[in-house]
């Protein structure tokens, strides 16, 4: 095999969906993208990784609350996009024309557009590698999205919308959790 830079190691170990991160500040509401994400557990227990240079972090750790929102690939550039400008110099939800609606059980909005919406309260925040553990409360899906491909940035500008689905549901009846 031929050895390659150890920068590029993370490009194999593609993270979960790229996702939009609303947040309410007391004032208005912000928006940023996360692609560091993952499940961690079978109780609704996801992780992003972030921190203090986004304006949007001291917000998720002082009101302990986002809303967790998955782009299709119909969103990837409006994605790109807004994560390439902070929301302390700029309302993007006007900027990007964001279609909202209110969450249920925290304040930052649903975005209508996307695949689906997590209404996320913050549980845990470990700093030394910028882990944000959110718990996941409601979960709303757009039942009309077009693609419902989910995306993943595989960390050097490019991107990669799921493929071939493979069920082995028969296999692993043992393993999987009721409600899946
Ligand atoms: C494709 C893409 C993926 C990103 N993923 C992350 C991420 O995983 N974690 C993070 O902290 N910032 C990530 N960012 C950067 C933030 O989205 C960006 O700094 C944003 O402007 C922060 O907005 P805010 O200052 O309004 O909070 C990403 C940006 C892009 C374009």
């Amino acid at each position: 095999m031929k050895e390659l830079p150890l920068p590029k190691a993370l490009t194999y170990i593609e993270p979960g969906p790229l996702t939009l991160v609303t947040t309410f500040d007391g004032q208005k509401p912000n928006v940023m993208t996360i692609s560091w994400t993952a499940a961690i557990d079978f109780d609704q227990h996801i992780l992003l990784t972030t921190g203090p240079w986004n304006h949007s972090f001291e917000t998720l750790l002082k009101t302990k609350e986002c809303v967790v929102c998955i782009p299709g690939p119909d969103m990837l550039k409006t994605a790109v996009k807004i994560g390439m400008i902070s929301g302390k110099d700029e309302n993007k939800f006007t900027r990007f024309h964001l279609k909202t609606q209110p969450a249920q059980q925290v304040k930052p909005p649903l975005l209508t557009d996307c695949i689906a919406c997590l209404e996320c309260q913050v549980e845990d925040y470990i700093e030394k590698y910028g882990f944000i553990i959110l718990q996941v409360l409601k979960l709303w899906e757009n039942e009309n999205c077009p693609d419902k491909r989910l995306v993943h940035a595989v960390g050097d500008g490019t991107f990669i919308a799921d493929g071939e689905k493979f069920s082995l549901r028969s296999l692993m009846k043992a393993k999987l959790p009721p409600g899946l």
